[in-house]
């Protein structure tokens, strides 16, 4: 029996297919072509969109803010596109300072995302990283009165460690609903450091970051030649790509997560989608843990 959920998941008041499109590398001169990515994504049924005010700012951006700009621009030529996206966005990081939680730092940093976003509302909105710095009852005051004020729909976390989200939480009395990690077939600590069974036990949907590890489990650069060679007999054997095996390998865990795809090819989006017409049962995945980390489970 296959381990994978292909249902579309609720978050919230929204409903998000399997996987969702991330806009780390979505910087693009040119506003038809970021478009018609989009677009493909759109209609492959990918309606969750992920960005964050920090993508821009690395990976060829030329600044701070400049991809969530990209969507917003996109959002105002064609406002039709608003309805089919649920739109998530993150910030709390602002270069060269680290992180930033703070009450007056983040709800202006809320309020210039939805400036650029070309929106009066996100629907997600996710602490990117946290901020050590902030006592868990500072922001939890701050996100409610970003939610009282319309702002924000519904609020997430990324990169925190379950306990972190647990001492969020605390003083929330709302439910945090998402939540991004890194986990991939090889960036598995997620499954052991409780972060995907915290997810578990509240209900959070989990959104996996980087399910290709930024491409190499596509190209197998880099990887044990074993673990290539499994995830290719798998390929074959659900004639999809190697990439969509990765993408099922995140679907298969009982979280019932939404992996981010990264790619800003149509074709690759709509190949890795097919990860959804994958069959993975317990042998296939325990085999690629092995080979991942290059030993027997005990
Ligand atoms: N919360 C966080 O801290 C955090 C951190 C990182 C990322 N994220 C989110 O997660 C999303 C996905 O992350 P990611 O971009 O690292 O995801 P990924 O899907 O692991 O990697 C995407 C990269 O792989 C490349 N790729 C895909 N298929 C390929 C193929 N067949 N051959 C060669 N290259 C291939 C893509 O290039 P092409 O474009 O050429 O296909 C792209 O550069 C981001 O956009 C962002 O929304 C969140």
């Amino acid at each position: 029996m296959s381990l994978i959920s292909t249902e579309q998941r609720r978050i919230g008041p929204f409903e998000v297919g399997p996987v969702g499109f991330g806009c780390w590398r979505f910087t693009n001169d040119r506003v038809d072509e970021a478009a018609a990515i989009l677009n493909a994504a759109l209609d492959l049924g990918i309606n969750l969109i992920d960005c964050a005010d920090v993508y821009g700012y690395d990976w060829g951006g030329q600044g701070f803010g400049e991809n969530e700009a990209i969507l917003g621009r996109i959002i105002s030529a064609d406002p039709s596109l608003r309805a089919r996206m649920v739109l998530a966005t993150k910030g709390g990081i602002r270069p060269p300072l680290p992180y930033n939680s703070g009450r007056e730092y983040l709800t202006g940093a809320v309020h210039d995302s939805l400036k650029r976003l070309s929106v009066d509302r996100v629907d997600i909105f996710m602490i990117h990283r946290p901020d050590m710095y902030t006592h868990p009852e500072e922001l939890a005051g701050t996100l409610t009165a970003l939610r009282e004020a319309g702002k924000v729909a519904e609020f997430g976390v990324s990169n925190y460690a379950a306990h972190q989200s647990d001492a969020l939480q605390r003083f929330l009395d709302f439910p945090l609903v998402t939540d991004q990690m890194e986990y991939s077939i090889t960036h598995l600590d997620p499954m052991r450091n409780g972060v995907l069974d915290r997810c578990m036990r509240e209900g959070v949907t989990p959104m996996p970051w980087s399910p290709l590890g930024g491409g190499a489990l596509a190209t197998g650069k880099g990887l044990n030649a074993d673990l290539v060679a499994k995830m290719d007999e798998l390929a074959d054997r659900e004639s999809v790509s190697r990439a969509a095996i990765a993408v099922a390998f995140v679907l298969a865990h009982p979280s019932r997560a939404v992996p981010l795809l990264g790619s800003q090819s149509p074709d690759r989006l709509a190949e890795q989608a097919a990860a959804v017409t994958v069959s993975l049962d317990r042998e296939d995945v325990y085999a690629l843990i092995q080979l991942s980390e290059g030993q027997a489970l005990p």
